[in-house]
């Protein structure tokens, strides 16, 4: 885990699977520091068309690069809450920035991500499948981005916990719970900050 450094939180970066929360939580976060809220896949997709066809047309690793740079833009603001894709970890240029900001990891069971993303009607256009192959035999689509989670999970489980200061459940708490829990350790950062400067 990212150890704490000494200075004031201006930066929340979210990140996590997908269906996590990051949108969400990102919106009630941004709501209640006043700070102004970015999302990485929605500028992507301003910048380069929906998520899913520039996998398609262009491959994945033209997306990252695009993402790469889209993060490091949007980490020159400040103060900011920044929602990030669930990819955003993979490249170590993208850690070492999100280890400079307070990056929190947002957590949930596999099958928790699974029922969300099946149940969003932006799945189609903005998240491919990425580590899960076709659907297997009677498999449902349940269970197909069940089986995408928990392998994703397991490759990005360790980047995620490198750059995260702060962890939280969202299988279990609310968007409005964990933004509340991630304001409180900021403004807790920022007392410490003003009260050593
Ligand atoms: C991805 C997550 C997506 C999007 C793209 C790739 C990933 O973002 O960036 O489909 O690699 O996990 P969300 O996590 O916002 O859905």
């Amino acid at each position: 885990m990212n150890p704490d450094q000494q200075g004031p939180a201006r930066q929340v970066c979210l990140v996590g699977l997908r269906g996590s929360g990051k949108s969400s939580v990102g919106k009630a976060l941004a709501a209640l520091l006043g700070w102004p809220l970015v999302d990485t896949d929605t500028e992507l997709t301003v910048r380069h068309g929906p998520i899913a066809k520039q996998f398609a047309t262009d491959g994945e690793l033209e997306f990252r690069q695009r993402e790469k740079a889209v993060l490091a833009e949007c980490l020159r603001q400040s103060p900011l809450v920044l929602s990030t894709g669930g990819g955003a970890v993979l490249l170590e240029a993208n850690r070492e920035l999100l280890t400079q900001a307070h990056t929190v990891w947002l957590h949930a069971q596999p099958i928790e991500l699974a029922r969300r993303i099946v149940e969003d009607p932006a799945t189609p256009s903005q998240r491919p499948i990425l580590a899960a192959g076709e659907r297997a035999g009677d498999e449902t689509e349940l269970e197909r981005w069940r089986r995408e989670m928990e392998k994703l999970l397991e490759a990005r489980e360790p980047l995620y916990a490198e750059v995260a200061r702060q962890v939280i459940d969202t299988g279990t708490m609310s968007p409005l719970a964990a933004a509340a829990a991630i304001a409180r350790t900021i403004a807790g950062t920022n007392a410490k900050a003003g009260s050593n400067a």
